[in-house]
């Protein structure tokens, strides 16, 4: 996407260690898989081919945080015309509830610009979706078994 010059995107002292929400860089993707496959179960972990594919797409965005030295978090967003998606979210473990998640998606947000934006999360992911509530999402449609078999999705929205 445009903007992907401007490398460091936020750059937040949290008392700890710095944190950096910085465009991904193609030397990043191994430590975005590994944190893939820490956050995700089998089979909704983003694969290596994902993430090249999803790397190269001019319409999408792979913010990535770095804390102490580490790959923290990342989120994946795309936009076509006035519609954006938050594809994937996710924080590793060591780094939850420090406020890393909500940054990320408020950042990914600005950089896609939409006025429209929506996402998907599982039913019985309530961390995620209160995430996504304090932060100006509503639901607005079910989508039964989305993520396989009695596992059913929330089509959810926020208008800017
Ligand atoms: C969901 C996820 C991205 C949250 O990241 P995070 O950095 O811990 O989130 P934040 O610290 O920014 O949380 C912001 C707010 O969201 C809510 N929240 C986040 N995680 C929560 C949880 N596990 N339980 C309840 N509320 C939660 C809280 O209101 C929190 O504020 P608080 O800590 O002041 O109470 C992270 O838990 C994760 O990667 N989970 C696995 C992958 C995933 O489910 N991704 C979303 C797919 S749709």
């Amino acid at each position: 996407m445009a903007g992907r010059a401007i490398e460091v995107l936020r750059s937040i002292d949290t008392g700890t260690a710095r944190l950096e929400i910085r465009w991904a860089a193609l030397r990043d993707l191994a430590a975005l898989h590994t944190l893939q496959r820490r956050c995700f179960a089998e089979g909704q972990a983003y694969g290596l081919a994902t993430l090249f594919a999803l790397y190269l797409w001019p319409r999408a965005a792979i913010l990535v945080a770095w804390a102490a030295g580490r790959v923290a978090g990342c989120v994946v967003g795309d936009r076509n015309g006035d519609r954006a998606r938050i594809l994937n979210l996710c924080v590793d473990p060591d780094f939850r509830r420090r406020g890393i998640g909500a940054l990320l998606l408020q950042t990914a947000e600005e950089v896609l610009g939409a006025r429209d934006i929506t996402l998907m999360v599982e039913d019985k992911n309530a961390g995620a979706q209160e995430l996504y509530r304090r932060a100006g999402y509503i639901p607005i449609a079910d989508l039964r078994n989305y993520y396989g078999k009695n596992r059913h999705g929330i089509l959810m929205q926020k208008r800017r």
